[in-house]
């Protein structure tokens, strides 16, 4: 039989590694795939940038308009990132009859529910395991592997440069904006690395697998996002002397009255497999009502980490090219007819406890007016550490850990501790997840 063509939009970290990885390991991907794959054809933004693949067999071009209208192409693989550019890419290669594999969870997080419906009425495949967890096989995981059960809720480390960036500070005590550079430099981040520190991308990643976990249609709008930016190294020892470290954590629960779906710093009891998870490495706790709690730890970021996840799918594409378009797996897991309409709750009517951090006036009394506020709201103290000035600071640091509160609340009572003449400052909050 002749190869399957592959067309690749984008020819860099994850692109040099998806042709990386169909050269080198070619003869166990055609047993796998029953059939040959060919890289035929390549679009990058300049032909003469230095690649980490060998180039020598694939016509370049600057036009990536040229791989998505190419009859010659199967299979477009989509590796530009961003949701402009791509999204049209993507929606021409369909329009085209052309299946499609891409890693970019923004056009997935943001443009999915039309996508998919369009990729249905033209009866051609999208795949995106590499969207979510780099090289985890997540989605194939939670969409097949599970399928029997009721997920009732999901934890990860979806972002691998922040969590990088979490473990340097951590571990060697290194400067944020340093360890931001060497993530850069490793390939990890995303173009605009903000996205990777303000949590845009693990919430694009949270918002495909709530989808595809229950049965909902993608909605990254009403996911709530806060990023590690506010984190100092001060919160990272305080925290691991109460017996926790700090992740970020993309959630997603489901309960009778809507979904959560949220992503932001967490204090995570040292004990867990979670708080174990360092560097770039992502993890996934993923709960199932038959199954109970399951894992799935991997690389989340770096070239052949996601080459991995991407050229699984162009197999699991070429194995079912042919096949009858009604029985393939559906996009989000759910028939598409079959969705619902249960609601994202807004991030105040999650239930958690609470890691806060202040500077207060070093005076008798003020301990007992911040308590005495947290009372007012019904919320009770699990410990207090009030830590020794440092140098000539006039202000103390003041550490308290509540027990679980509804966030409306602890939001009530933060806005009266800013207000006290003795702290009057914002109050740092990360969220305290036990996972249990
Ligand atoms: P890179 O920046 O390394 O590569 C992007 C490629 O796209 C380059 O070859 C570039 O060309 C080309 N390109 C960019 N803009 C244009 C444009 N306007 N027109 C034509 N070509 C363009 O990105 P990554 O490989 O890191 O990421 C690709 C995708 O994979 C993104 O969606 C990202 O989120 C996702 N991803 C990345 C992971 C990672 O670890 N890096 C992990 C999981 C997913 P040129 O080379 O000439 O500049
Ligand atoms: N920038 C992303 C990360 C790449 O660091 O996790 C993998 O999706």
């Amino acid at each position: 039989m002749d190869p399957v063509q592959v067309g690749l939009l984008g020819l860099g970290t994850v692109g040099g590694g998806t042709v990386n990885v169909l050269h080198r390991n070619a003869p166990e991907i055609g047993r796998r795939a029953g059939r040959d794959i060919r890289v035929k054809l390549a679009s990058v933004r300049t032909l003469q940038s230095d690649r980490i693949c060998d180039t020598s067999a694939i016509e370049l071009t600057t036009d990536p308009y040229q791989v998505v209208n190419s009859p010659g192409i199967d299979i477009v693989v989509e590796l530009i990132g961003g949701d402009t550019l791509a999204k049209e890419l993507v929606v021409q290669a369909i329009e085209n009859g052309k299946h499609v594999v891409t890693a970019n969870k923004a056009l997935i997080a943001l443009h999915g529910n039309e996508i998919f419906e369009l990729a249905r009425q033209r009866e051609v495949m999208v795949a995106f395991e590499a969207a979510v967890a780099g090289g985890i096989p997540i989605i194939k995981a939670v969409r097949e592997g599970l399928a029997a059960n009721r997920i009732q809720w999901l934890a990860g480390i979806i972002n691998g440069t922040s969590n990088f960036i979490l473990t340097e500070m951590r571990d060697k005590g290194r400067d944020f904006d340093d360890v931001l550079a060497e993530a850069q430099a490793l390939g990890y981040a995303e173009a605009d690395p903000t996205f990777d520190i303000e949590g845009i991308d693990a919430a694009h990643k949270l918002t495909i697998l709530a989808a595809i976990s229950f049965g909902i249609p993608l909605q990254f709008d009403k996911a709530y996002t806060e990023g590690i930016g506010q984190i100092t190294a001060a919160d990272v020892t305080y925290a691991e002397e109460l017996g926790y470290r700090i992740k970020h954590l993309g959630i997603a629960r489901k309960s009778e009255s809507g979904v959560e779906l949220r992503v932001h710093p967490a204090m995570v009891p040292e004990r867990r497999l979670l708080a174990n998870v360092d560097g770039v490495m992502n993890a996934v706790v993923v709960h199932g009502d038959a199954v109970g709690p399951t894992l799935y730890y991997g690389a989340g970021a770096g070239a052949e980490p996601t080459a991995s996840a991407v050229v699984a799918d162009i197999v699991d594409v070429v194995r079912v090219m042919t096949s009858d378009p009604e029985h393939h797996v559906p996009h989000l897991a759910f028939q598409p007819n079959a969705l619902s309409d249960i609601p994202v709750l807004p991030i105040d009517a999650i239930k958690t406890a609470y890691y806060l951090r202040l500077y207060a006036d070093d005076k008798p009394g003020v301990l007992a007016d911040i308590t005495r506020i947290l009372a007012d709201q019904d919320i009770s103290i699990e410990a207090v550490i009030q830590k020794e000035p440092v140098d000539d600071e006039p202000r103390i640091p003041v550490i308290l850990l509540t027990h679980s509160v509804p966030e409306q609340r602890i939001n009530a009572a933060l806005k009266q501790i800013e207000a006290l003449s003795s702290v009057n400052d914002k109050v740092t909050r990360i969220r305290v997840e036990t996972l249990n």
